[in-house]
C-alpha cells in the first residue's frame, strides 16, 4: 500500500530523520512510538505527503510517489492530529466537508455522516457548534471526520494524548473497534505502548530520526533489544 525507501530529513541543517526505510501494508495498523522530538510526527507527516523529504523515494500502490504529490493521491488519505482541528460550525459539517469537496450528493453525504457519528456514539452533537464541544467529543468528531473520507490509509497523530486517562481508554476501545470491523489502513504515533499493544499489530520505535526496531508490539517489548532502545522500553511499567 505504503512504501518509503531510505528517507532522510533535514531542516535548517539539522538531521531530524535519517535513512528510514517503512512499509504498510493493506489492512494493517502500524505504530510508531518514540520519545518527544524522536521524529514521529515528521515522519508521519512525510508519510502522509504534507512535508517532502530531502532524499529517499515514496511509492504508493506500487507507483512511484512524484515530489508534487497530485491530488487524486492525497484525496485517498485522511489524517487526524493530537489537537482536533475543527470548524467554527455545526458537528454535521465538519463531518461533511472533506465529502462536499468531493462533490458527493446530498442525500450520500447525510448516510455516510450519520452513520460515522454513530459509530463515534457523537449522534447526538449532531447540531452542537464544534468549539463548544469537550476535548473527548472534539477527538471523536475528529476521528469520525478523517473515517467518513473511507480513506485508503489513514494517519493518526497521538489522538489520545490530550484525553484524561478513562476517556482516552474508551476511546481506544471504540477505535479499536471501528478497525476490527473495517481494517481500515493506518499509522499511528503514539508515546504510549498502551496505545501501540491494544491497536497495531506492528510497530517501529524511533530515536534521534532513526528506526532503532521493528516488531510484533509483544516482540518489542519481550526484547532483547539495543541498549537504548530498552532504556526507553524501560519506562513502560510493562517492562
Ligand atoms: N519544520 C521543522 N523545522 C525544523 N525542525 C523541525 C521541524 N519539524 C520538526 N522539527 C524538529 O525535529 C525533531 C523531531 O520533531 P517531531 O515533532 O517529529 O518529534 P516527535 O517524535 O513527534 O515528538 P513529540 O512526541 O513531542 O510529538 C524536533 O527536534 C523538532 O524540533
Ligand atoms: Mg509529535
Amino acid at each position: 500500500m505504503l512504501k518509503a525507501r531510505e528517507i532522510s530529513w533535514t531542516k535548517d541543517h539539522k538531521t531530524i530523520l535519517r535513512n528510514i526505510d517503512f512499509h504498510l501494508f493493506s489492512g494493517e495498523c502500524v505504530g510508531l512510538i518514540g520519545p518527544n522530538g524522536s521524529g514521529k510526527s515528521s515522519l508521519l507527516k512525510i508519510l502522509s505527503f504534507l512535508e517532502t523529504p530531502t532524499s529517499g523515494l515514496l511509492y504508493f500502490q506500487g507507483q512511484s510517489v512524484p515530489r508534487n504529490v497530485p491530488l487524486p493521491i492525497r484525496r485517498r488519505i485522511a489524517i487526524v492530529f493530537q489537537e482536533p482541528l475543527l470548524l467554527n460550525t455545526h458537528v454535521f459539517d465538519n463531518v461533511a466537508i472533506g465529502l462536499k469537496i468531493r462533490g458527493l450528493s446530498k442525500r450520500l453525504i447525510r448516510e455516510r455522516v450519520d452513520y460515522w457519528l454513530e459509530q463515534f456514539g457523537v449522534s447526538h452533537l449532531s447540531k452542537q457548534l464544534a468549539r463548544s464541544l469537550s476535548g473527548g467529543e472534539a477527538q471523536r468528531v475528529s476521528l469520525a471526520r478523517a473515517f467518513v473520507l473511507e480513506p485508503d490509509i489513514l494517519f493518526l497523530d497521538e489522538p489520545f494524548s490530550a484525553l484524561d486517562a478513562p476517556t482516552k481508554e474508551e476511546l481506544r476501545r471504540d477505535l479499536g473497534q471501528v478497525f476490527k470491523a473495517t481494517q481500515t489502513t493506518t499509522v499511528l504515533v503514539s508515546h504510549d505502548f498502551r496505545d501501540i499493544l491494544h491497536l497495531t499489530n506492528r510497530a517501529l520505535i524511533l530515536l534521534n530520526g532513526q528506526v532503532m526496531a521493528e516488531g510484533s508490539p509483544s516482540e518489542l517489548l519481550k526484547g532483547p533489544q539495543q541498549e537504548d532502545v530498552e532504556h526507553f522500553l524501560q519506562h513502560y511499567s510493562y517492562k
